[in-house]
């Protein structure tokens, strides 16, 4: 029987690879504009670290997260996000103290134990970026206009929703309002019931029809803002404003993330099926110093690639087919020998470069040339090379020129490589 890869987790094979790359490519290239690292951090963490930062009684930390005792009994778990293990790495490696206000991104998998469906996978990738050492509003609109402007660069659109989720100062007292409220409804879900108890503002997320419908009612959090969190608020928005970029408030969003204050976001798309969130994220004020660090206010989103890449699919822009430099078409033995060792050398000098090592007739070798996406052909015979001269052959227009194969390979292969630039 043959072993298959787990459920939820994909391989990304040759012909989907690169819109992978085209995704990582266009979100590097944007996140160095705006100043931004990359930290590389690992997979495999302290459980605990997830425990603090996520929340114990979140979705994620109560039934997702792939976590095993190591051989010595210590709990660990594989990263659900990035988050957490890039503030544990900012804070071990005291960035802090290297630059008052650290841009970091990473990029990489991700795993929770979800069910598998369109968009959502068991392992699945998120580019992920963290701002730690600010508090300005002006961040919070820089960060968010950095994330739209990932998707209108990889061609895709997305609606921008925002809320604000209050302080330690502000938030017990919405809390009260809410408790008080749901304490009026009696018929909620198993869910809400529990939730109510150990973590009353994910209510408000609920899935169910009928909650929702209770829920239309509820307080709203952005009633309940201090005056510190209503004028951040405020100003994000300008800052978003001043930027052009399109906003919608939606004061029910409460994100499944424990570690929120202040700005949260999502970005939304109606073409993921039941998934439609592109990218998320927010503020986290308090959660450098929970995690044993200074005192040092946070933001930072992450967008999905999987999810990315499916909304690129669905365009059917294609990308450019690979191609290549040059093909070797190499016939007899000293053909096959002399154009092995060119083969290496031009792929030394930088050129894309292929050849078939089996001496298959020059017909063959022209198809895989063409199959290669080759933009010259070089054919080499053994009667060529006698005279030191071989063909080379415009795979576009397909003119043919010759030329000379005099004196020592890498002379010849740099002249080579000068003429497929002409
Ligand atoms: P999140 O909302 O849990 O936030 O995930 C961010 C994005 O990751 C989602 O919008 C979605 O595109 C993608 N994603 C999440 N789960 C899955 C899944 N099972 N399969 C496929 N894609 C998925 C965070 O993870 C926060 N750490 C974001 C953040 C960074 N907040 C501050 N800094």
């Amino acid at each position: 029987m043959t072993v298959k890869a787990l459920k939820g987790f994909k391989d990304i094979i040759p012909g989907e690879v690169e819109t992978w790359q085209f995704i990582e490519a266009t979100a590097r290239d944007i996140l160095h504009r705006f100043g931004c690292s990359e930290i590389k951090v690992p997979i495999l963490e302290k459980t605990k670290l997830f425990q603090r930062s996520i929340g114990e009684t979140t979705d994620i930390v109560e039934k997702e997260m792939y976590t095993f005792p190591d051989r010595n009994g210590s709990s660990l778990t594989m990263r659900p996000e990035g988050t957490a293990s890039v503030l544990r790495a900012y804070i071990e490696n005291g960035l802090h103290a290297a630059k008052p206000i650290q841009k970091l991104y990473t990029i990489g998998p991700m795993f929770r134990h979800e069910r598998p469906q369109m968009g959502r996978l068991r392992q699945f990738h998120q580019i992920s970026v963290e701002v730690v050492g600010t508090d300005l509003p002006k961040v919070d609109a820089e960060l968010m206009a950095m994330a739209a402007l990932i998707l209108e660069e990889l061609g895709l659109s997305a609606s921008l929703e925002i809320n604000s989720l209050g302080c330690p100062k502000c938030r017990p007292a919405f809390n009260k309002a809410l408790l008080d409220f749901i304490g009026g409804v009696d018929d909620l879900c198993e869910d809400c019931l529990r939730r109510r108890d150990t973590n009353p503002l994910r209510v408000l997320d609920c899935k169910s029809a009928n909650c929702q419908a209770h829920y239309k009612d509820a307080p709203s959090i952005l009633d309940h803002l201090c005056t510190d969190c209503a004028d951040h608020f405020s100003a994000v928005k300008k800052g978003l404003d001043l930027l052009k970029v399109a906003y919608t408030v939606n004061s029910f969003m409460v994100r499944g993330l424990d570690y929120y204050t202040r700005t949260t976001f999502e970005l939304l798309t109606n073409d993921l099926g039941a998934q439609s969130a592109v990218g998320a994220g927010g503020r986290y004020d308090g959660l450098v110093e929970q995690l044993g660090g200074p005192a040092v206010p946070g933001i930072g989103f992450a967008v999905g690639m999987e999810r990315l890449a499916l909304l690129l699919n669905q365009q059917d822009n294609t990308l450019p087919e690979p191609e290549i430099d040059l093909f070797i078409a190499a016939l007899g033995p000293l053909g096959q020998d002399e154009g092995f060792k060119m083969c290496h050398a031009l792929r030394a000098l930088g050129l894309s470069v292929a050849m078939d090592y089996q001496d298959r007739s020059l017909k063959n070798q022209m198809k895989q040339a063409g199959k290669a996406g080759a933009r010259f052909v070089l054919i080499l015979g053994d009667e060529e090379l006698k005279n030191k001269q071989a063909v080379l052959r415009n795979m576009e227009n397909h003119e043919q020129q010759e030329v000379a194969l005099g004196g020592d390979i890498k002379h010849w292969s740099l002249e080579l490589a000068d003429n497929l630039f002409d």
